[in-house]
């Protein structure tokens, strides 16, 4: 008998807390039934990261996305400025209407049959209309637009569920993060045009797990601090910070940072031209935000998940990721490199270089992360061993190098996988 069979609530046979022991059995991550319920009662029910307001500036700007595993497409209406998402499905015969990763259009033609929808989604052209004798549903057959959509300053999610809360409701704790990541920046952020795609054979929520976990940095990244080192930058603050539960599954964990930050903390890699430049945002900082909250913003770093797939990474760049699981071992990543609108071109190559240096997929973190995790998924296969243990620092104020805040997510993912109400084939 393994831990699935004849028993209900797949969550609290998976996730097994006691007072000091908190453990998750391998099966969550290797079952294609897992897999399949995860679809239906995580990303059918909580709101997901689409893009970011900047990426469709203009009307009629698009670009094209898969989200929670279905083809969608985010477009800015030209006739209400409006963000619309809309399911990249034709309402005649089924096929993709937006067929391209990004762009600008007035009308969207499905390749099939020439059918055209508007940026509003408004269907406005059929061929040979005379066929259907005045009685084709022209509202009716309008583009489907998912269930919700909602932005908060800039970052767009939808749901497929229409009963889903409110997304600032949703995000809880989150929001206060994000507010002191975009503050920071003297305008608005932007995303940086262009995208990393890459995939890995790993379980997502490995990277879930890996996106806040702070204590596998000097084990797993020594190539990166050495290489730090070698060039002057002091680590000796290591990792030493706080790990907090944001609530509905969401967690930070905000800790010293041990090396630069474009926005604003210099160090020796930047080269001695550059310290005026960052002493000169840091000021502003000050001036806005008062020592405190400036300290915040500057010196600390902070890497955020927002349940259940979007990772903020606020640390020598600011990154934006969201995965998607298409096996229970494979997952196919996105990300985005944030940055303030109109940022001075040397700060900015500071941030690129920052970014590229170590979060790009050819960085010195993320290899070594896809590494680390297709190393556990591989372990999982070995057998013999059935759960995983996350327990680091539950006899103790948790602190930024422990596990408390993987433990936030597993409860919010225990407590879906719980509910009775969401069948995996409705
Ligand atoms: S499927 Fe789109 S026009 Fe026929
Ligand atoms: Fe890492």
């Amino acid at each position: 008998m393994t831990v699935l069979d004849g028993l209900v609530g797949t969550g609290s046979r998976l996730v097994v807390e006691e007072p000091e022991r908190f453990r998750v059995h391998r099966d969550s991550m290797m079952s294609p039934e897992i897999l399949a319920e995860e679809h239906a009662k995580i990303f059918e029910h909580n709101w997901l990261y689409v893009g970011h307001e900047s990426e469709i500036a203009n009307p009629g700007d698009y670009v094209r996305r898969r989200v929670g595993g279905r083809p969608v497409f985010m477009v800015r209406g030209a006739k209400s400025g409006k963000v619309n998402v809309f399911h990249n499905s034709c309402t005649h015969r089924g096929a993709v209407v937006c067929r391209q990763d990004r762009g600008n259009a007035k009308v969207f033609q499905c390749f099939y049959h020439a059918w055209t929808f508007d940026s509003e989604g408004t269907l406005s052209g059929v061929p040979d209309r005379e066929a259907y004798g005045g009685t084709l549903d022209w509202e009716g057959l309008a583009l489907r637009s998912v269930a919700r959509v909602e932005s908060y300053r800039g970052f767009v999610f939808c749901c497929y569920d229409p009963e889903v809360v409110g997304l600032v409701e949703y995000l809880a704790g989150a929001k206060d993060y994000l507010d002191l990541i975009i503050d920071a920046a003297p305008a608005d952020m932007e995303i940086v045009r262009g995208t990393n795609e890459y995939g890995m054979d790993a379980n997502w929520k490995l990277l879930v797990e890996n996106s806040i976990d702070g204590y596998h940095a000097v084990s797993t990244h020594d190539t990166y601090f050495k290489y730090l080192v070698a060039l002057g930058t002091d680590l000796s603050v290591g990792v030493t910070g706080t790990a907090h539960d944001l609530g509905n599954g969401h967690a930070v964990l905000e800790y010293e940072a041990p090396w630069g930050r474009p926005v604003a903390k210099w160090e020796p890699l930047f080269g001695e031209d550059a310290k005026a430049s960052v002493d000169g945002l840091r000021a502003g900082l000050v001036e806005r935000f008062g020592e405190e909250r400036a300290h915040r913003m500057a010196d600390l770093n902070r890497n955020m998940l927002i349940y259940p797939n979007l990772i903020v990474n606020d640390i020598m760049a600011l990154t934006v990721r969201t995965f998607v699981p298409t096996a229970p071992d494979h997952m196919e990543v996105t990300a985005w490199e944030m940055a303030p609108r109109e940022e001075q071109p040397d700060v900015r190559q500071r941030r690129l270089d920052s970014f590229l240096t170590f979060l790009g997929p050819g960085g010195f973190a993320t290899p070594d992360d896809i590494e680390a995790l297709e190393s556990c998924q591989q372990g999982f296969t070995s057998g013999g061993v059935e759960w995983n243990d996350i327990s680091r620092g539950m006899t103790r104020e948790p602190r930024a190098n422990d596990e408390a805040q993987m433990r936030a997510f597993w409860r919010r993912w225990r407590a879906d996988m719980d509910r009775v109400d969401r069948t995996v084939n409705p």
